[in-house]
């Protein structure tokens, strides 16, 4: 059984007294013992305080972004080997606002995706079709593109080391998330095209939904049988709604 994750995009949110406050709580109400993983993704300049702040507890710290190069003159960047030396060890990759607001097309994607894996980190490849796409069928086809082209880069083998969140573009940050039905025909199509080309891999990779994750709708998202948790953005900024999250994650174990 693949075991559940539940993972707190932060996106660009947040303060030093913020982030406390929200340690603090989540601190309070997660329980080490479920049997789930959890993880917050800070902006960078959060990252080296959160990791100091949950050293001991249960709770991985990721980054929202990674530079495709491994160093050098890119002013600006974050390398992974940055990201690992300061205690991250996931990175986002692929996120539908990096790939619209800062044309990240799938080859630098499937770049950033080896750039995180050769640093040490565990990356999660966001895949996800806009509302335009859906509504022309396309889903399938705007998916496919965006896995192959990381399949083809990296090789099958990478998904092993690796997690892929479905989150389609309409449903984020919109307060519409995707029926648990939907999640799921989305979900199993991508184990499937990953299936094809390595059983075991497919079988085990763990697939998190994401768009538009409450407290309210958790539960029937995540007892989907291809659904191992979600990438929560908006309510994973609010202590209690991230917690009961969380909680329906360790009952749909
Ligand atoms: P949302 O964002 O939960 O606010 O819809 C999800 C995401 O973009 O990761």
């Amino acid at each position: 059984m693949r075991r559940p994750m539940v993972a707190g995009n932060w996106k660009m949110h947040g303060s030093e007294a913020a982030n406390s406050a929200l340690l603090s709580e989540l601190e309070m109400r997660l329980q080490p013992e479920w049997p789930i993983d959890v993880a917050v993704f800070p902006p960078f300049v959060y990252l080296a305080e959160v990791v100091r702040r949950l050293r001991g507890a249960s709770v991985g710290v990721g980054a929202q972004d990674v530079c495709a190069e491994p160093g050098g003159a890119f002013t600006g960047e974050v390398a992974g080997s940055m990201l690992r030396d300061v205690g991250c060890t996931l990175v986002i990759v692929g996120h539908s606002e990096r790939r619209r607001w800062y044309h990240e097309d799938d080859a630098v994607v499937a770049r950033k995706f080896g750039a995180a894996l050769a640093a040490g980190l565990t990356p999660v490849l966001c895949v996800g079709e806009t509302l335009e796409e859906r509504e022309a069928g396309m889903t399938e086809t705007v998916i496919a593109r965006q896995l192959d082209a990381v399949l083809a880069m990296n090789g099958v083998a990478t998904l092993a080391e690796a997690i892929v969140a479905y989150e389609p573009v309409w449903a984020i940050g919109t307060g519409r998330n995707a029926s648990p039905d939907q999640a799921e025909a989305v979900h199993a199509f991508v184990r499937r095209r990953i299936a094809e080309q390595n059983a075991t891999i497919g079988g085990r990779v763990r697939i998190l939904y994401g768009g538009s994750v409450k407290a309210a709708n958790a539960a029937e998202l995540f007892s989907m049988p291809d659904v191992d948790g979600g990438l929560v953005g908006g309510a994973s900024l609010v202590a209690d709604e991230f917690h009961q999250i969380c909680a329906a994650a360790a009952a749909s174990h």
